[in-house]
């Protein structure tokens, strides 16, 4: 008898800016969310993989739960991150200005200045605790996906006259898909 097929696993639709389910604020993954979030995190991944971008924040898909998943793919092979209840815990004084987009705001990048490296307390799938200390990309998008987490976007980071013009940018750009 043939095995039976591995039931695919459907990525989640990307909420894209100004939809107000990108504000809200999380609430904590608590012991009663253990099956949602076994569901939510592959079609997560699915999601990030398939767009594809390296990180993604469950306001994103339009879930009010802390969590996020994150893969920066080092070296073309994956390396899942997926972050329940993060927390930063220490930042450097130093910052560093890096280039940043998301996947709710697609096509649009900008220079976000931020602290170098990052301290981040979280609990992975297996809800065990981990701790890490990152710099370089991963400590960019990890205060990215954070900052999802309090409803916070990328753009909130520069000045308001950069911020509106992207958002304008945005609107018409869906409103010109959606009339196509
Ligand atoms: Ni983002």
């Amino acid at each position: 008898m043939d095995a039976p097929a591995a039931s695919p696993i459907s990525p989640l639709p990307i909420l894209i800016a100004p939809d107000p389910r990108l504000r809200v604020r999380t609430r904590a993954v608590g012991p009663g969310d253990a099956e949602r979030v076994r569901a939510l995190l592959p079609r997560m991944f699915a999601a990030m993989y398939a767009a594809p971008g390296i990180g993604l924040a469950a306001p994103q898909v339009g879930e009010t739960l802390r969590v996020a998943v994150i893969d920066l793919l080092p070296d073309n092979k994956p390396a899942p991150i997926a972050l329940i209840n993060p927390q930063i815990v220490a930042l450097s004084e130093e910052m560093v200005t890096r280039e940043e987009g998301c996947l709710s705001l697609p096509g649009h990048y900008a220079d976000v200045t931020r602290p170098a490296r990052v301290k981040l307390r979280y609990l992975d799938a297996e809800g065990a605790r981990q701790e890490i200390e990152a710099e370089g990309l991963l400590a960019t998008c990890l205060q990215h996906e954070v900052d999802h987490l309090d409803g916070v976007l990328f753009v909130d980071h520069l000045s308001a006259l950069k911020r509106n013009m992207i958002l304008r940018r945005l609107a018409k750009e869906m409103r010109q898909k959606t009339e196509r």
